[in-house]
C-alpha cells in the first residue's frame, strides 16, 4: 500500500482559497470545515489522503468512521465501476439482484433475530425509518433517547439527538424524553464506577414514570456514542437498560451507523454487550463511501410495515454492489480482528502519552473507535488547545477528529487496515503537538 504515495498530482486544481470562496458564495453556511488553514484533498489511497500539492496525510478520521476498508480499495472500486457500466439505477419497482443479495448478507452478519432490511441512502433516513416502524409495531408514539447521542439531521432524528451543538431546530418534535448516558468521566450523579450502582441506567425507569405518558414506542441508542465523545458504557448499563425496556414493552433501536462493520473489534458494537437489538440501523461504513443506509429488524416487527414505503436510491444496484464488495473485503482481510489488535495498541500508547501530558484527562473506546478527552485544571474542557493540536498534527501529515459535547475529545477512527507503524507515526506527532501546546501555554 505504500508504493507511489508521494507522487506529484499534476492536474490543475483550484486550490483551497478558491474552494472557500465558492463555498461562501454558493453553499449554505451550515456546511463547515475543519482547520484555520485547510487543504484541498484530491486523492485517497488506503489509509492516506493527498492534497493538490501532493502532500500525504495519514487519515485517522476515515471520513468520520466511513472508510473502514481504506480509501479507494481496488476490489471495491472495480466492482462499483463494473456495475456503473452495466446497470446504474431502476428503483425498487423493478426486480434487481444486488438489493436482495445485500439484504441476505446483512441478515447473516447481524446479531440475534434481525432478518429483514429496508435500504435508503443515509443514516438519518435509516433512523427515521427505524423510529417509524417502532411506532407502527407498538401503536405507541413517544420516544426515549440518550443524552449525548446523535442520530441525524432530519427533524425527528435531530429531535432525538442529545447534543446542543447538533440541535439546530429550536422547535423539536414533541414526545421525546432523554435518559442519562453512562459518561463515567463526568458522571451526572457524581458517582464513580463500579461503586455507582449504575445509577444512570436505573434512571431510565424514573424518566419513563415521570416524563412520559407511558406510551413509549422505542429507545434509540448508540452502543458507543461517537459525536458525544466516544462514550462506551459499562456492560451493566446495557443489562439494566434492557430489563427496564422489556418491563415496559419498549422497542430497542441500536444505531450502529458509526460503530458498525468491524470498527470496534466486533462486526457490530452491540455484540460486546450480549444484548439483542429489536431494530438496528446502519449506514456510513457499509459501502465504504458510497451512500447506503438502512435498518434491519425481526420478522415480527417487520410485518407491521406493509403499506408502500419506497426510497428512490435505496438498494440501488451500484450502492448495493458497493456494500456487498465492502463486506467481502472486511471479512476476507479480517479487518474486524485488525481493528481489535490495532485498537488495543493505539489505546495503550495513548495511555502512555496520558502519563506524560496532563492535558489528556481520559482515554476511552473500543477497537479503532478511540477518544482522548482534553482538559485543563478541574477537568475544564480544553477547547482552544484541541484546535491548535488538530492544526499542528494536520500540518505534520496526520488527520484526527474532534467530538464531544464540549468539542474537546480528540477522536481516532482510522481505516481498519492501519498498521502498528501508522499508530507510531500518529503518537509521535501527537506527542510533539501536546508538548507544543504545553510550552506555549495556550
Ligand atoms: C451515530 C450516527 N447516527 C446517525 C448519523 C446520521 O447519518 P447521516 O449523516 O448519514 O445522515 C450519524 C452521522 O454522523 C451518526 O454518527
Amino acid at each position: 500500500m505504500r508504493q507511489n504515495l508521494n507522487m506529484q498530482i499534476k492536474e490543475p486544481y483550484i486550490g483551497q482559497q478558491e474552494i472557500i470562496r465558492k463555498k461562501r458564495e454558493f453553499m449554505i453556511p451550515c456546511v463547515y470545515h475543519f482547520y484555520q488553514e485547510p487543504m484541498q484533498i484530491v486523492r485517497g489511497e488506503g489509509q492516506y489522503l493527498f492534497d493538490h500539492q501532493g502532500k500525504r496525510y495519514l487519515d485517522f478520521y476515515g471520513g468520520v468512521s466511513v472508510l473502514n476498508a481504506g480509501h479507494c480499495h481496488p476490489e471495491i472500486t472495480d466492482k462499483i465501476c463494473q456495475q456503473v457500466k452495466t446497470l446504474q439505477h431502476t428503483t425498487t419497482i423493478y426486480l434487481t439482484q444486488p438489493i436482495v443479495d445485500l439484504a441476505e448478507k446483512v441478515s447473516q452478519i447481524t446479531p440475534g433475530n434481525l432478518k429483514k432490511s429496508f435500504f435508503c441512502a443515509s443514516g438519518s433516513e435509516a433512523n427515521e425509518g427505524a423510529l417509524l416502524i417502532s411506532q407502527l409495531y407498538t401503536g405507541k408514539h413517544e420516544f426515549l433517547a440518550l443524552s449525548h447521542g446523535l442520530h441525524g439531521r432530519t427533524r425527528l432524528t435531530m429531535s432525538v439527538t442529545g447534543l446542543k451543538f447538533w440541535r439546530t431546530d429550536s422547535h423539536p418534535v414533541g414526545g421525546i424524553s432523554f435518559v442519562p448516558n453512562a459518561y463515567c468521566y463526568r458522571c451526572v450523579f457524581n458517582r464513580t464506577y463500579p461503586d455507582c450502582d449504575i445509577e444512570c441506567a436505573k434512571q431510565i425507569e424514573n424518566v419513563i414514570e415521570t416524563s412520559t405518558s407511558g406510551e413509549v414506542a422505542a429507545l434509540i441508542i448508540e452502543p458507543i456514542q461517537g459525536n458525544g465523545g466516544i462514550i462506551a458504557p459499562p456492560q451493566e448499563y446495557f443489562t439494566i437498560m434492557k430489563e427496564i425496556l422489556d418491563k415496559y414493552g419498549i422497542v430497542l433501536i441500536v444505531d450502529e451507523i458509526q460503530t458498525g462493520f468491524g470498527r470496534t473489534g466486533k462486526m457490530f458494537a452491540i455484540e460486546h454487550t450480549g444484548i439483542e437489538p429489536d431494530i438496528m440501523t446502519f449506514a456510513k461504513a457499509i459501502a465504504n463511501g458510497t451512500p447506503v443506509g438502512g435498518f434491519i429488524t425481526n420478522d415480527d416487527i417487520a410485518s407491521s410495515y406493509k403499506r408502500p414505503g419506497a426510497s428512490t436510491f435505496g438498494g440501488n444496484p451500484v450502492t448495493s454492489v458497493a456494500a456487498l464488495a465492502t463486506l467481502e473485503v472486511i471479512e476476507k482481510y479480517d479487518l474486524t480482528q485488525n481493528a481489535e489488535t490495532m485498537g488495543k495498541s493505539l489505546k495503550n500508547r495513548l495511555q502512555l502519552l496520558q502519563n506524560k501530558h496532563s492535558i489528556i484527562g481520559d482515554v476511552r473506546g473500543k477497537g479503532l473507535m478511540v477518544g482522548a478527552e482534553l482538559v485543563g485544571n478541574n477537568k475544564v474542557p480544553a477547547q482552544k488547545e484541541i484546535d491548535i493540536i488538530l492544526e499542528y498534527t494536520k500540518d505534520r501529515g496526520v488527520l484526527l477528529g474532534k467530538t464531544g459535547a464540549s468539542r474537546n475529545v480528540l477522536t481516532f477512527q482510522p481505516p481498519l487496515i492501519i498498521t502498528d507503524e501508522d499508530i507510531q507515526e500518529v503518537i509521535d506527532v501527537l506527542d510533539c503537538a501536546l508538548t507544543y501546546v504545553e510550552m506555549h501555554k495556550v
